[in-house]
Order: C-alpha cells, then structure tokens, then sequence
C-alpha cells in the first residue's frame, strides 16, 4: 500500500505568489483536470490547483487515458492567460518547461522535453502536460510519474524515482516562473525551451492531420514545430512526433 504523502509543510511553506494558492488535494478523483476546470467557471484565479493521489479516468493529449495509478503527481493549475488566444500554445510549452525545470531540480536528473510537452529522462517518458482551454481561461494539467509503479504504466513510460512532496513544490514554483516569464518575453521561453528540447536537429516523423517526415529545424514563435522536408519547410501545430537518428 502507498503511504499518503504528508504535503501540510509544503502547503504552509510554499514560496509561490499564485500558483497551488489555493492547492485542493483529492485521495482520488476521475481527472483533476475536471475538478479545475468548475473551479474556473466559478470565478477562480490564476494558479488555483487541484492535486490527486491517483485518478481514476486520467486523459492524456489527443484524446488518450493517462495512467494515473498511487505514486505519479496529478496535478491541474487554473490560468487565466494574458495572451491572445492565438499564441495561447505558448503557454503549454511555458507550463512544460516549468514541469521539467522542476522535476530535474527536484530529481536531480536531466529532464529533456520532447515536442510538444513530453518529460523525457533516460529516453523514456516521464510526464506530460495536457492544455484544456475555454473562452476565458485554460487548465494545465501535468502529470508525472515520480514514484509509479512501473507495472502500471504503459511499455513506453518511465518512473522519475522521486518523492511527491518535493517534486509538487519544485514544480509549482518553476511552472509559476515559466508562466510569467511568457507574459513577459515570450523569446525566453523558446530559448529555454530549444535548450532543454530533444527533438530539434533530429530526423523526425510526425503523426498529425497527415504524416509528415523530416528534420527537425526549430520551434518558432508562435510554438510551432518547424520542419525541413523535401518539399520545404512545414510548420507542425499539433501531433505526435517520433524521434529517429540525429542528423548529420
Ligand atoms: C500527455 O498525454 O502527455 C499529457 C498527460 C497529462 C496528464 C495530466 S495528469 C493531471 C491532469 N489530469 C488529467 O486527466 N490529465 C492531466
């Protein structure tokens, strides 16, 4: 059985401005992306969070389950975006960014991002952020499998081996970090982003509205994968992308 984290001290201590202020946290729920999403129709402010121990019906981007057994961080954070909704993707790849700048800190591992918002350590998946947006604010949800059962995760994902309490609250301060610093100078993010980003220089193949095949050049100022393939140069807004051999 897996002992319930204590997260008071880290509720009492959190050094954040907005983020996890309020925290909500849940034994168990469906998907804590739900819980904060009504917290958001009913007028709550940016950072508002809602933590669950495990969930029961978790969903992962384009319309998959995630894998929420006792041991992972599922965790949903209410924002209301000062952004035009156009360049509301920015804010998936900001919210990414902070996730993996807090579970490398907290795990003391390089945690890579791979396009658009997977947590990749030692080649496997770690995490992964799933952006829901309404009219007037969006729901990140981040999910991290910190101390998962292996067993009760797919054959592709990998376990960050670190404790809850630590990993929530490096996570709610680098994601708080990242989110404004989009407000602010978006470039920086991108920056950071390409940094820490494993898909760039890389031969890629993207499953999306067509397959799309290529290296991997850039992510461009609106968030955007670009492309070199034989026929130029394509912008890839949404879809999965596979890794193959770096180039050159
Ligand atoms: C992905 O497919 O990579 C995104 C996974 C996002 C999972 C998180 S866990 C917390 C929140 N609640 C959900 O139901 N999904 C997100």
């Amino acid at each position: 059985m897996t002992r319930r984290p204590d997260l008071g001290a880290l509720i009492a201590d959190l050094p954040t401005a907005r983020f996890g202020r309020p925290l909500f946290v849940h034994e168990s729920v469906p998907s804590t992306n739900d819980l904060a999403r009504r917290l958001a129709e009913e007028g709550a402010g940016e950072g508002t969070a809602v933590l669950a121990l495990e969930q029961t019906r978790g969903r992962g981007r384009l319309g998959r389950s995630w894998a929420s057994p006792p041991g992972g961080l599922y965790l949903s954070v209410v924002l209301r975006p000062r952004l035009p909704p156009a360049r509301w993707p920015l804010l998936s790849l900001a919210v990414a960014l902070g996730a993996a700048s807090g579970a490398a800190e907290a795990s003391r591992q390089q945690v890579m991002l791979k396009w658009p918002n997977d947590l990749v350590t030692s080649g496997a998946k770690v995490g992964g952020i799933l952006l829901e947006a309404a009219a007037d604010h969006a729901v990140a949800g981040i999910g991290i499998n910190a101390s998962s059962p292996p067993a009760a995760l797919p054959p592709w994902g990998g376990v960050l081996g670190v404790a809850l309490p630590p990993l929530l609250r490096a996570v709610l301060v680098h994601v708080e970090q990242s989110v404004d610093l989009v407000y602010a100078e978006a470039g920086q993010v991108l920056d950071r982003w390409r940094a820490r980003c494993l898909t760039l220089g890389r031969h890629v193949r993207v499953l999306g509205a067509e397959v799309v095949e290529g290296v991997a050049e850039d992510i461009d100022g609106d968030g955007a994968l670009v492309v070199r393939t034989h026929s130029g140069a394509r912008r890839i807004v949404a879809g999965d992308v596979s890794v193959r051999e770096a180039v050159g």
